[in-house]
């Protein structure tokens, strides 16, 4: 039996698939419920901290409005309005949130913040995107591609573009923990850091699943779901014209679809999208985009996250 009660969502490493697959069913779950009009009382008296360094729209309202459904209250605390590493230390502020909050959602830019807040706030800590990692997101993909197809073990999943931001390592992890098969296609100046390649590689082969890492966009073919993120991450605007030059040849268009030579693969993307970037518009707006389907997911698994570690 799944017992998630207490702990933080930092990472997909943290978890394994059984935990994964857990907090997959259970926002499924809340998302059927909420469809019929059904929500629960799970975060009922609970105080949820929402800090954001850095801007967010899908991640904050999901916070938001999951805490809500569930009778939970939420503060938000945008980086301008908090002391967090500036005047007074992680630790510290961690210490204090810890004795007001039940509970903290931090979107930012440094990882290990968000594990020192996890480490002394003495609360479920859940990571809204660092640098680094982008977790929750992951849920949110995998809960699309199961709702789509059905299962995820044995998917064939692409994702091309910045293969060393925080969506390909999030990526990377959670496919190799589900037993789907990873490719990243990008250049090699952008690939992911072995570290998190080699890791990765660990849980797929556990899971029976593969992790690649190419140049080549030719290995799109049999891909079931062609994945892209922006190619200049929060943080890194000053790479704009640099990126642009090493990902052009990177984009998801409709020559990138038809080379999956599948004529059931889906497109997915975390948004926002820089269209005529990393994707053109008839591909975003293509039948077999999901991307709203996936936004929307978002709020259902985050709900299932707070819920789990968190909720009555
Ligand atoms: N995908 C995602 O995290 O979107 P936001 O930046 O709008 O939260
Ligand atoms: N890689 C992107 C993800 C946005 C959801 C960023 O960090 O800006």
């Amino acid at each position: 039996m799944v017992n998630l009660k207490g702990r933080s969502f930092l990472t997909l490493k943290d978890f394994t698939p059984e935990e994964i697959e857990y907090l997959l069913d259970l926002a499924a779950d809340l998302k059927a419920k909420k469809k019929q009009g059904i929500t629960g009382n799970s975060l009922k008296g609970k105080n949820i901290a929402m800090i954001f360094e850095k801007p967010s729209t899908r991640t904050r309202c999901s916070f938001a409005v999951a805490c809500n459904d569930e009778g939970g209250f939420h503060e938000y605390l945008s980086r301008n309005e908090i002391q967090l590493g500036g005047k007074e230390s992680v630790k510290d502020t961690a210490r204090v949130l810890g004795r007001f909050f039940d509970g903290i959602e931090f979107r930012g830019f440094s990882h290990e913040h968000v594990e020192m807040l996890a480490k002394y706030s003495g609360v479920p800590v859940w990571n809204g995107l660092t640098d680094d990692y982008h977790p929750t997101q992951i849920l949110a993909d995998f809960l699309t591609l199961k709702e789509h197809f059905g299962y995820l073990k044995g998917l064939n999943f692409v994702f091309m573009g910045d293969g060393r931001n925080n969506m390909a390592n999030s990526l990377m992890i959670g496919c190799g923990k589900m037993g789907v098969n990873c490719t990243i296609i990008a250049p090699k100046e952008l690939w992911p850091k072995e570290e998190i390649v080699q890791v990765s590689r660990g849980y797929a082969k556990d899971a029976g699943s593969t992790i690649t890492i190419t140049d080549d966009v030719a290995a799109v073919e049999g891909a079931d779901c062609v994945y892209t993120d922006v190619w200049c991450s929060m943080g890194e605007e000053d790479k704009a014209a640099e990126r642009v030059a090493l990902l052009r040849p990177y984009q998801v268009n409709s020559d990138v679809m038809k080379a999956t030579k599948k004529d059931t693969s889906i497109f997915l993307h975390c948004l926002p999208a820089v269209k005529g970037n990393e994707v053109t518009e008839d591909v975003f707006e293509a039948d077999y985009s999901l991307v709203f389907d996936e936004a929307e997911n978002r709020m259902h698994t985050i709900k299932a996250v707070m819920v789990a570690t968190l909720g009555e």
